[in-house]
């Protein structure tokens, strides 16, 4: 099928651009790659199947579930946004980290009008609100209702590893139910999608934890079966990419890593 050409246009930052995907939600592209933040596809169609639905936390949450979750690649936000309108829906406590080496401006953020797509009447404004104030450096809290909010400002190459590491003498209760992860491509970024970092992440989430990704590709499941996960090939999005990545870790798991 041809891709259909798509809109795009300037965002008051120069470094990003705004693009109009294929389910009428907007992404953002980093000029200098052309990297895009979302799939062409769909930003909420591909956050909802292959990060919310794929995870298990929708399930949970609907469930009314406590839950926790780590995304790597906080990007514009949209997975938190979306995962916390599922949490205030039904009032389950919602614990989110979103860890990011280079959060886009809030004005660019302002400039996709996710209140469109996120249905909850505060949440869009609160987040955009507190992140105007938001110091880069200093890891800020935001709370609505039960749902609490963390951005980790930090490269995940370390921070991954090393949180890892710690999370192995920590208690068992702060580990996290999902990874959503969604960094730049291993063509971008190949440091990323490696057995140190997707070890860390082992030991940052509870036995039967999952990850997902919108990656499948060999060296990636080769990286993650090295790190002790279960991988497995799941169904992509509607109108999305055919296969997307769903680990897991075994439900016996002590978080020792063989990455
Ligand atoms: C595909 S976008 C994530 C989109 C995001 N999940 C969303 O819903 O908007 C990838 C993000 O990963 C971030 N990133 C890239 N390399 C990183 C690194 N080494 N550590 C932390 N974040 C990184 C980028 O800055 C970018 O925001």
């Amino acid at each position: 099928m041809p891709i259909p050409t798509r809109r795009s246009f300037d965002s008051v930052d120069p470094r990003w651009r705004v693009l109009l995907t294929d389910d009428g939600s907007p992404t953002l592209v980093q000029s200098a790659t052309a990297e895009a933040m979302h799939s062409g596809c769909g930003a909420v169609a591909e956050t909802r199947h292959v990060y919310l639905q794929m995870s298990g936390v929708a399930e949970r949450l609907a469930r009314g579930l406590a839950t926790q979750v780590l995304e790597v690649g906080f990007g514009t936000g949209l997975g938190w946004l979306m995962t916390a309108e599922a949490a205030l829906a039904v009032g389950a406590e919602l614990r989110y980290v979103g860890l990011e080496n280079r959060l886009p401006p809030a004005a660019v953020i302002r400039q996709l009008g996710w209140e469109r797509h996120v249905q909850h009447p505060d949440l869009v404004g609160r987040h955009l609100d507190w992140l105007e104030t938001l110091d880069p450096q200093s890891p800020r809290r935001l709370r609505i209702d039960r749902a609490t909010l963390e951005i980790i400002s930090a490269d995940a190459c370390q921070w991954c590893p090393e949180a890892g590491r710690a999370a192995r003498s920590g208690p068992g209760s702060s580990r996290f139910d999902a990874v959503y992860f969604d960094p730049f491509s291993p063509e971008l970024s190949p440091q990323l999608w490696q057995p140190e970092v997707f070890g860390g992440l082992r030991q940052l989430l509870r036995p039967g934890g999952t990850l997902v990704s919108y990656c499948v590709s060999r060296p990636v499941r080769d990286a993650l079966t090295a790190s002790g996960f279960l991988v497995h090939k799941v169904a992509g999005p509607p109108g999305g990419k055919r296969e997307v990545l769903r680990a897991v870790t075994p439900t016996n798991d002590a978080g020792e890593s063989t990455g």
